[in-house]
C-alpha cells in the first residue's frame, strides 16, 4: 500500500533527530552494525548466557551505584551504614539483597558462559583474543567479590578478608607486597576499607566496562560460532589481512581442510 502524504511527514519528523545525529556522529549506523547482524540459524538459548551475564552486571551496576549513596566507608560508620540500608531505607533491604545476591548469580553465569564457549571450541582461531579478554573479565569479577565482601565490615567480613589476604601473600616474589598494597599497610586496618571500597566502586567496575566493550565488539566482529553439531557450520573464507606470516593460522597447512 503506497504511504499517504501525511504519513511520509510523520516519519520524516520522527527521523529527523535520528538524521540529525546521524549526520554529525555516525552513531546510528554504528547502532545498526551492532544490532542488526547475522547469526547462525541453529543458535540456541546456550548463545544467551553472555548476554544474561551482562544484564546481572547492569544490575550489579544499578544496585552498586544506590548502596554507594547511603554507604560510609570508614571503620567506625560502615556496619551502621549497611544496618540502616537494611532496616530503615524505603527497599533498602531489597536493593542490598539484589547486590549480594546478585553477585552470585553474575560469577555463576560467567561460568556457565564460558562452559558454553569451551564446549562449543569458541575459543579457537580466530575468537582466542576474545577467550583471553573473557578470562580476564573472570578475574575481575572475581576481584569485585573478594573486594565487595569485606565492605559490610562485620567479623566475617574482616575474618575472610584475612584468610584472602594471607592467601594471597603466600604468592612467591609478588606475594608480600601484594599483601602490603590490599591492606593498606603493615596489618588489615581502617586503610584497607576505603582502599577496597575505591577498588571495588571505580578501579574495577571501570576495568570491566572496558573488557566488556572489547569483548561485544569482537563478538559482532568476529560473529557468533555455530554449535559442534551444525550441518552449516559458521565460517568464511579469510581475508588476506596483509599480517605477517605465521602471526595466522593456515587450516589447509594443518591438515584440517
Ligand atoms: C562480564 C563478563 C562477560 C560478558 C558480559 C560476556 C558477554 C558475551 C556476549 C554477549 C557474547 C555473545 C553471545 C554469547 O556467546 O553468549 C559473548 C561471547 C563470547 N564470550 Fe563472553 N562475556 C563475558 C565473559 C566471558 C568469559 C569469562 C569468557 C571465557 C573465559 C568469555 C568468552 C567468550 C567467547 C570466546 C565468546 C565468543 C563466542 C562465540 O563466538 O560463539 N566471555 N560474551
Amino acid at each position: 500500500m503506497a504511504k499517504t502524504e501525511r504519513r511520509k511527514q510523520l516519519e520524516a519528523a520522527a527521523l529527523y533527530p535520528l538524521d540529525w545525529v546521524e549526520e554529525r556522529s555516525g552513531l546510528v549506523g554504528y547502532t545498526k552494525w551492532f544490532l542488526f547482524r547475522k547469526v547462525p540459524h541453529d543458535i540456541s538459548w546456550a548463545q544467551t548466557l553472555g548476554a544474561a551475564a551482562l544484564t546481572a552486571f547492569i544490575v550489579q551496576v544499578l544496585t552498586g551505584v544506590i548502596l554507594a549513596m547511603y554507604y560510609k566507608p570508614d571503620p567506625a560508620s560502615a556496619y551502621p551504614s549497611v544496618v540502616n540500608i537494611t532496616e530503615n531505607l524505603t527497599l533498602g533491604w531489597l536493593v542490598r539483597g539484589m547486590h549480594k545476591w546478585g553477585a552470585s548469580v553474575f560469577i555463576i553465569l560467567l561460568f556457565f558462559h564460558m562452559a558454553r564457549t569451551f564446549l562449543f571450541g569458541a575459543y579457537k582461531y580466530p575468537r582466542e583474543l576474545n577467550w583471553i579478554i573473557g578470562v580476564l573479565l573472570l578475574v575481575s569479577g572475581m576481584l569485585e567479590g573478594f573486594t565487595g565482601y569485606l565492605l559490610p565490615w562485620d567479623q566475617t567480613a574482616y575474618w575472610a578478608t584475612v584468610v584472602g589476604i594471607n592467601l594471597n601473600a603466600t604468592a612467591p616474589f609478588v606475594g608480600p607486597f601484594l599483601a602490603q598494597f590490599l591492606q593498606g599497610g603493615l596489618n588489615i586496618g581502617p586503610d584497607t576499607l576505603p582502599k577496597f571500597y575505591s577498588l571495588h566502586m571505580l578501579l574495577i567496575p571501570g576495568l570491566i566496562f572496558a573488557l566488556i566493550g572489547l569483548h561485544l565488539y569482537l563478538v559482532v566482529r568476529l560473529g557468533v560460532t555455530s554449535p559442534p553439531w551444525s550441518e552449516t557450520a559458521a565460517g568464511r573464507e579469510r581475508e588476506e589481512t596483509g599480517a605477517r606470516e605465521g602471526l595466522i593460522r593456515d587450516p589447509a597447512v594443518e591438515g584440517e581442510v
